[in-house]
């Protein structure tokens, strides 16, 4: 059993990552001195579509770049995906055509799981069965029954096996701006305002459980992480706008607003939707009584994100700036991998570290649930079009 919360101390550029949520740069947090396993750590990634490919590529990037893994197998039920994968790796990785086929093989110390959202638990669950520790994608189940069965079942049997892939909290833009908000930067903040916008519809076949699950997740966990508060009320303004007519994947909204009290002194506005044609859009902005934290600005320019601060209304200059170059991978891949490179690169070196050092992770399902659970209370509160007051209005006026 380990201690909680548990800082183990890890940095990326001089940056503490401590997920304990306790401790702003690690004084206090409870650092863990564990050594580290000799070998480096023996990983599979099972599922390879959009996102198992990225952790594939970043894998096998930290085997050469720190021997702290090796890349040992691949799974996808598309083996010849799997094959082409372990190809582009090196070739040493052994392929299997399925997670259920990678379980039992005893081949890795430890897995990347990054199949369909619906799998989620039954896969997690086969390879913790065989005594694997875990990184699964976002969200944990989808929804919030299954979440919570899930929970109880992880703190039961596995309570520090499974990380969950909330990169969001490795993302040096992010993590600056938090340290900015916590020095007392812009005084006390009353609102969050959080937005995530594909410009594209989900893809064909892909499977969600709706636009907040799916895409909020991300934005609510980062609220929750900013703040270390929990909302008591949530409401959503869900739309179909564009985007759902172009795909099969079906989901209730296009685009949704999530609005979250934390009593009457804070308030978040989650923005998601994949109708932002002109580019991704990930914007961040923290209002304070005495000014305000931009992260990020929507100018088409994917791989620069601009961290600022502004004081009261009349200074004349900014409290702070700084630009952050996200990585450009000379390939084709897609567009949240413009944003979120280097953050799900160091996510994946958490996770090795943590497993070669048999320490807990920064991120568990417990973050998952919390998340989730703001989600719930949000769909369960949902003004559509119908629902809203009509306008007392010709709809054609005249002139207006
Ligand atoms: N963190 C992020 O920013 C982010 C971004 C995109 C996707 N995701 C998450 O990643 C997960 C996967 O999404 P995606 O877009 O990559 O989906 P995808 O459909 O592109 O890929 C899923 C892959 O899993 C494989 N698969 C299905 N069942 C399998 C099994 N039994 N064994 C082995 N492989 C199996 C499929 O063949 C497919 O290649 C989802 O849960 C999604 O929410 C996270």
């Amino acid at each position: 059993m380990f201690p909680a919360p548990a800082c183990f101390g890890l940095t990326i550029r001089g940056i503490p990552v401590c997920g304990s949520g306790q401790c702003a740069k690690c004084p206090g947090g409870t650092c863990y001195e564990r050594r580290c396993m000799a070998e480096p750590l023996k990983v599979a990634i099972a599922g390879l579509g959009r996102m198992g490919a990225v952790h594939a590529f970043h894998a096998a990037e930290l085997e050469r770049e720190t021997g702290a893994c090796r890349v040992v197998a691949v799974a996808d039920l598309d083996r010849e995906r799997a094959q082409r994968m372990a190809k582009e790796l090196g070739g040493s990785a052994r392929v299997f055509g399925s997670i259920e086929e990678l379980a039992p093989a005893s081949v890795c110390d430890a897995v990347v799981v990054v199949t369909p959202t619906e799998n989620h638990r039954e896969h997690a669950t086969a390879m913790l069965r065989a005594g694997k520790r875990v990184l699964l994608e976002k969200p944990l189940t989808g929804t919030l029954e299954a979440d919570e069965e899930f929970t109880q079942e992880l703190d039961r049997a596995y309570p520090h096996g499974l990380m969950l892939g909330f990169q969001r909290r490795f993302d040096e833009p992010l993590i600056y701006a938090r340290e900015l908000m916590q020095s007392g930067l812009i005084g006390r903040v009353f609102k969050i305002y959080s937005a995530l916008e594909d410009s594209n519809p989900a893809p064909n076949g892909y499977k969600s459980g709706g636009v907040l699950p799916d895409m909020s997740v991300h934005n609510v966990d980062e609220v929750l992480w900013l703040t270390g508060r929990m909302p008591e009320r949530a409401l959503t303004v869900g739309s179909r706008l564009y985007s759902h007519a172009l795909t099969t994947c079906v989901e209730d909204f296009d685009d949704a607003l999530l609005c979250l009290w934390f009593g009457n002194d804070l308030l978040a506005q989650v923005q998601v939707g994949r109708n932002h044609v002109s580019g991704y859009r990930v914007e961040t902005v923290l209002f304070g009584e005495e000014g305000q934290i931009h992260v990020g600005r929507f100018e088409q320019q994917p791989l620069d994100v601009l961290v600022e601060a502004y004081g009261r209304r009349g200074g004349q200059e900014k409290l702070a700036s700084r630009n952050f170059r996200m990585r450009a991978y000379g390939r084709e891949l897609p567009e949240f991998v413009d944003r979120f490179g280097p953050a799900y690169k160091a996510e994946l070196a958490a996770f090795i570290e943590c497993c070669r050092r048999n320490a807990p992770f920064p991120v568990t399902h417990t973050d998952g649930l919390r998340a989730q659970r703001v989600i719930a209370a949000g769909m369960r509160a949902t003004i559509t079009s119908e629902q809203g007051a009509e306008v007392n209005q010709p709809a054609r006026p005249a002139a207006c």
